[in-house]
């Protein structure tokens, strides 16, 4: 997603500045060129030569020593794709709404002409001042962008739980993808999309269920996103954190999953199958935990609906992509799916190929479209493979 791109990271005097270092790895695993920029401030916390040591580059702080060039705020302005202030402190944020630049991090602020991406991270009093407050409001009233800091622990402990930590990575580097990804090849079109797995109860703490993660679902989610759709994420349980600005529907069987995605329906836009959905439930679920003396060897099922096959006929409106992951004759079932199921295309895999499995951030597939034709993929990222498949559905999605 991030191939090519230039990331400025201006970095503030904030206890937070210490997450900047694996963000800046993420970035750069993500085929991103990161540089740094320090306040003073932000050296109390971490030192300059980290950044350095994990850019290759000199993170430059002091206005009047420049590393770089004569006119180091300039230089820094304009070499970026992206400047993203992360963590952005609260007298970070009130200089750059003042037009204040008495540091390298404020004066390359004031001095770009390039996208801006704000990332406080402060103390709950200092976020819910009422001049913190209008200072940001001022920013996003001159169109940049500002992240709503996080609820959590804050780092002081006196203070327990409040609102002002830095977002966690995903949700910064899902931020970054939204404001790099300039086309936004989908705006305005609707996509559902199922993730993950479902859970069918035969006890009040026992369940059937399998190994999928969802984070082929969550990376569709968060390239179509990216891409501009208006987007349900329809999912089951999963420990993943759900990308901003996502219409997001956690549920646990598949029926719920089936009632979810008819409720959902996106009508002339695009509907992916990302899910593993448990084909059967058991019969009847015991309202107490079965005892091992009284259980039969034995439990009784009953299929679940099929999503894609049941919202078969709508598919006139909408395209419909599904996935198939198959141990075996790989090419035969899925091509079996497609009719069945009446898809535009399948996603196929084989969870015993190598960076192909479960929880892993790779997914190695293929493309069978119905008149046979197959695209064989290299082994990718969950993300880029998102990528891949979306493209491929709005093309098809243009031609309704
Ligand atoms: N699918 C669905 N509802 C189900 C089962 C599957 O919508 N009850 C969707 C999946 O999300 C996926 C596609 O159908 O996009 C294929 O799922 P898969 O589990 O591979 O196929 P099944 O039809 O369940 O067949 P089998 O388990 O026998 O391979």
């Amino acid at each position: 997603m991030l191939k090519g791109k230039k990331i400025l990271i201006g970095v503030c005097g904030g206890i937070a500045a210490y997450k900047i270092c694996e963000l800046v790895r993420e970035l750069q695993r993500e085929n991103a060129t990161v540089r740094t920029v320090l306040t003073p401030g932000a050296t109390q916390f971490i030192s300059p030569l980290t950044f350095e040591s994990l850019t290759g580059v000199p993170a430059p702080v002091d206005l009047f020593k420049p590393f770089l060039s004569e006119i180091e705020h300039i230089e820094l302005a304009t070499w970026p794709d992206l400047y993203v202030i992360a963590p952005a402190t609260a007298t970070s944020i009130a200089k750059f709404a003042s037009g204040i630049a008495d540091n390298l991090v404020t004066a390359t602020f004031l001095a770009t002409r390039k996208d801006v991406l704000i990332i406080p991270a402060m103390n709950t009093g200092m976020w819910e001042n009422p001049a913190t407050q209008k200072n940001v409001s001022l920013l996003r009233k001159r169109h940049i962008s500002v992240v709503e800091p996080e609820y959590g622990l804050m780092a002081s402990q006196l203070e327990g739980k409040g609102v002002g930590r830095l977002p966690d990575q995903p949700i910064i580097v899902s931020h970054i993808y939204r404001k790099l990804w300039q086309k936004k090849e989908l705006a305005g079109v609707n996509v559902t999309i199922t993730a993950g797995c479902t859970r069918e109860k035969i006890d009040p703490v026992r369940f059937i269920s399998n190994q999928s993660s969802g984070k082929m679902g969550f990376a569709l989610a968060e390239v179509a996103a990216a891409m501009g759709a208006n987007i349900t994420l329809i999912h089951g349980p999963t420990h993943l954190k759900p990308p901003t600005d996502v219409n997001i529907v956690a549920v646990e069987t598949a029926n719920e999953m089936f009632l979810a995605t008819k409720d959902n329906y996106p009508t002339n836009g695009i509907l992916i199958g990302a899910a593993a959905v448990s084909d059967f439930r058991p019969d009847v679920i015991s309202e107490k935990k079965i005892k091992k003396e009284n259980a039969a060897s034995v439990i009784p099922l009953k299929q679940n609906p099929d999503i894609l096959f049941e919202l078969k006929e709508l598919r006139k409106q909408s395209v419909h992509i599904g996935f198939a992951l198959e141990t075996n004759d790989e090419i035969a079932y899925a091509a079996k799916k497609i009719a069945s199921k009446g898809l535009d295309f399948i996603v196929v895999n084989n969870p015993s190929e190598k960076g192909a499995g479960f929880s892993v951030n790779t997914n190695k597939a293929k493309i069978l479209f119905p008149d046979g034709t197959i695209v064989d993929l290299p082994l990718m990222k969950k993300i880029e493979l998102a990528v891949e498949i979306l493209k491929k559905a709005m093309i098809i999605h243009a031609n309704l």
